[in-house]
Order: structure tokens, then C-alpha cells, then sequence
């Protein structure tokens, strides 16, 4: 059950930050030359399909292992554990993607226009940068890296 756990989280993984650095990378740049929110609206509604389940799958077997590994939750904020650091990082990390997401989602997109597909673009680099810390966060636990 642990091993399917974590194939699932690395599943998960590599849709969300695969899926922003292939929009980071390959289609942001297109979009900020020819000044075309069409263009980013058409990737987000087709990988807002798969990205959102990706993240929720990411939450779920994030936590199940979390829990596996610190099975008292209060333990989780405890800093003289090092695995502690780790895991209160993932959660700050998925702090910071739920609301720039949101202000995205609710605030960006539905007016989304060449007037503010630069803001939205600082949103999308954000939210890739993050993912990225995601994964080197989530290999350090085995890496030891951050202890
Ligand atoms: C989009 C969000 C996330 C991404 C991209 C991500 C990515 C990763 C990656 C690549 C690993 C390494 C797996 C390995 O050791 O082979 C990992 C491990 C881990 N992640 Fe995440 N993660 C995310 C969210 C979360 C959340 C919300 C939590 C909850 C606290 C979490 C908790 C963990 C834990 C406990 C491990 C260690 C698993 C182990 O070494 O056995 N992750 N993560």
C-alpha cells in the first residue's frame, strides 16, 4: 500500500510540475509575444482537467505519508524533528500555490485580457517555481538534503 501511495504522489508530480514548465516554458512566451490570452485560456482549460486532480491526488498521499512518517499531527510543527522542517515546507508550499491559484482562478482569468496577461504570467511563474521546490522538498526527504 506505501509503494501505490507514493507511485501515486510521483504520478501526481510529474502532471503538476511537468504540466507548468511545459506551460511556463513552451507556451507562456508564445503567448506574451503575440499578446494572446486566447492562447493561455485554451491551455488552462484543458490541463485544468488533469492539473486540479493531479494536486488533489498530491494533497491525499501527501499527507497519508506525512502521517506515516509522524503519525502525532501535532508532532508535524515540532522543529527540533528535521522531518518536521520538510513537511511544514510542503504545507507552506501548498499554502502559497492555493491562494495564488485562486486569485488566478477567480480574479485573473475570468476578465483575462492583454491588459493583464503580464500579472497573469507572474502567476504562472510563480506557480511553477513552487512546483519545482515541490519535488526537490519531496526528494529530500530521502536525500536528507535539508537535515
Ligand atoms: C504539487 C504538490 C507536490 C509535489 C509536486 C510533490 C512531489 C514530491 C516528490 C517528487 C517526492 C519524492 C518521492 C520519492 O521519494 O520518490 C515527494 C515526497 C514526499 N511528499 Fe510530496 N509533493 C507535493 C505535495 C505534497 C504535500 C501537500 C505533502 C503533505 C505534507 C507532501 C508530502 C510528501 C512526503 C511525506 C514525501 C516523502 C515520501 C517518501 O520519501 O517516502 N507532498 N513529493
Amino acid at each position: 500500500m506505501d509503494s501505490i501511495i507514493l507511485l501515486l504522489h510521483v504520478l501526481g508530480a510529474t502532471i503538476w510540475t511537468g504540466g507548468h514548465i511545459v506551460l511556463a516554458v513552451g507556451i507562456l512566451p508564445t503567448v506574451l509575444r503575440e499578446n494572446s490570452p486566447a492562447k493561455l485560456l485554451e491551455f488552462e482549460s484543458v490541463y485544468e482537467k488533469i492539473g486540479m486532480p493531479a494536486l488533489l491526488i498530491q494533497v491525499i498521499t501527501g499527507i497519508a505519508m506525512a502521517y506515516r512518517m509522524i503519525p502525532d499531527v501535532f508532532q508535524w510543527f515540532d522543529f527540533s524533528n528535521p522531518i518536521a522542517h520538510l513537511i511544514v515546507s510542503k504545507l507552506c508550499l501548498l499554502l502559497l500555490t492555493i491562494v495564488i491559484a485562486l486569485h488566478a482562478r477567480l480574479r485573473l482569468i475570468p476578465a483575462l485580457s492583454a491588459s493583464n496577461l503580464k500579472l497573469m504570467a507572474w502567476h504562472v511563474i510563480a506557480v511553477t517555481i513552487i512546483s519545482v521546490l515541490f519535488v526537490v522538498v519531496g526528494v529530500s526527504f530521502r536525500t536528507g538534503w535539508f537535515y
